[in-house]
């Protein structure tokens, strides 16, 4: 395969890690999956996208379900001092739809310690969801520090950094069509 060749200015990415058209099949077999899984939801099924990551991953995912579904997102922060401890972590904005007898299906870009999915979905279980799963587009398996697993995962990349696809570094990249693993930042 002809090496993909990265614009100028990245000279922070190393390779790129999963190309624009891989990323393409699997978000199709996604969504093939998804809607067979929810074939019988009666067009009460709401994907909620976490802020910022998911917003390209939940809008090209949208876009190849059949199955009738809303949107909605909401936008989560950890506690700058203990999120490598305790993974505190807080709610910014919420959904603006009442998630009561909805099957809700969370879409997140990546899943790293596990903290943040692990606490979205208590709290969306609290408000009796009818079903509550989850799909990631990535998964660091070896970073988790509280087990969760997904119902969907797209890829299971190693424990580097990623950029691309709607995943920025310090709000960079966000837009590259690839998913790229970034060099190691000097600190
Ligand atoms: P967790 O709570 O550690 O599972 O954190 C997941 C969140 O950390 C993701 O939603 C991303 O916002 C961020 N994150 C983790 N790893 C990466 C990465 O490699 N690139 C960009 N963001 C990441
Ligand atoms: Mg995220």
């Amino acid at each position: 395969m002809t090496p993909i060749a990265l614009p100028p200015l990245t000279k922070d990415l190393s390779r790129v890690l999963i190309d624009a058209d891989t990323i393409a099949r699997r978000v199709n077999e996604l969504a093939l999956a998804i809607d067979r899984d929810y074939r019988e939801s009666k067009e009460n099924l709401i994907l909620v996208g976490v802020l910022k990551g998911s917003f390209i991953f939940l809008a090209d995912l949208s876009r190849k379900l059949n199955v009738k579904h809303s949107i909605d997102f909401i936008s989560l922060s950890s506690y700058p001092d203990s999120s490598e401890i305790t993974g505190n972590v807080r709610m910014i904005m919420d959904t603006r739809e009442n998630l009561e007898n909805k099957h809700v299906l969370i879409v997140e870009d990546i899943l790293d310690s596990g903290f943040t999915l692990d606490y979205l979905s208590r709290n969306f279980e609290a408000r009796n969801p009818a079903s509550l799963k989850t799909v990631v587009l990535l998964d660091k398996p070896q970073r988790r520090k509280i087990p969760f697993k997904p119902d969907y995962i797209g890829f299971e990349i190693p424990d580097v950094w990623v950029v691309g696809y709607g995943l920025d570094y310090a709000e960079k990249y966000r837009t590259l069509p690839y998913i790229a693993q970034m060099n190691p930042v000097d600190c």
